[in-house]
């Protein structure tokens, strides 16, 4: 795809006198086939400028850019093309799946929504197709998310993200609720899709491992000011804000 990108991004949530204000300022970019880090604590603003970014919040000033194009400018055509070409990943599989919906019909919805007229039979094929992409058997078709392991149920909302071919993903905590060992396979699964499809990332997350994992570069955000901006591996030793500093150490510090 083309080219994501925010310019002086403010946004802020209420009215009147019972404001929060949620992102101050951000710009960013985030180029085709690559992956930009968002870091920084709770409230900080990330998963607000992940839903900026998808087009679905809108916010007080600054531009949206797809291509280099204002979003607002979009045409209907070009609109509907940068739905389908974007996704979200969310952290709580269990809570993101409709419990209803069986496997199958949670990973064929997403083809519903941006392909209506697609013939049964290649819904299913394109369906079992992202499935097998997100490691998931398509025997599994007809399970409830309630019959699903953590890591099967984020492997079903991996596969939704990507059975309308999209060229940029949103990863809010993607492995936050999963343990450890869980958590390094789908990491992987989510690399080698990246490889495989050519997709962009903007990944949101606490967990620096991940980061590493994924991430070439990164913001830290820090109460919706994006504080550091730069390569991770620069950022990780050579920390320049006192904030990013304060934010290493204390995960540092928690993991001993
Ligand atoms: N729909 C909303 N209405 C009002 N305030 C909101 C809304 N969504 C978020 N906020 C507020 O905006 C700020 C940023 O929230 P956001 O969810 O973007 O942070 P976050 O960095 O994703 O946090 P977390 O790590 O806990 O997910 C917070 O102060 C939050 O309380
Ligand atoms: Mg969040």
């Amino acid at each position: 795809m083309s080219t994501l990108a925010l310019e002086n991004v403010h946004k802020t949530y209420g009215r009147g006198k019972r404001t929060v204000p949620a992102v101050r300022g951000v710009s960013l970019t985030i180029e085709p086939g690559t992956t930009l880090g968002l870091i920084g604590e709770s409230g900080s603003g990330k998963s607000t400028l992940g839903r900026i970014c998808l087009g679905a919040e809108r916010f007080d000033s600054g531009r949206l850019l797809v291509g280099g194009e204002d979003f607002t400018a979009l045409s209907r055509e070009r609109l509907a093309e940068f739905r389908r070409r974007t996704s979200i990943v969310l952290q709580e599989p269990g809570l993101a799946l409709n419990p209803r919906r069986t496997l199958g019909e949670s990973v064929t919805e997403p083809l519903d929504v941006h392909f209506p007229r697609l013939p049964a039979a290649e819904r299913r094929e394109r369906a079992e197709h992202a499935l097998q992409l997100a490691h998931l058997d398509p025997g599994l078709w007809d399970r409830y998310p309630g019959e699903l392991s953590g890591g099967q149920q984020q492997r079903v909302g991996i596969a939704r993200a990507i059975v309308t071919e999209p060229e940029f993903v949103v990863l809010d905590e993607p492995t936050a609720s999963l343990d450890l060992s869980v958590r390094g396979r789908i990491l992987e699964t989510m690399r080698e899709l990246q490889e495989r499809l050519g997709l962009a990332y903007l990944l949101i997350t606490h967990d620096m491992a991940t980061v590493s994992a994924l991430a070439e570069r990164v913001i830290v955000l820090y109460k919706g000011t994006a504080v550091e901006t730069g390569e991770w591996r620069r950022v990780r030793n050579d920390p320049q804000a006192e904030y990013t500093r304060t934010l290493l150490s204390a995960v540092l510090t928690m993991r001993t």
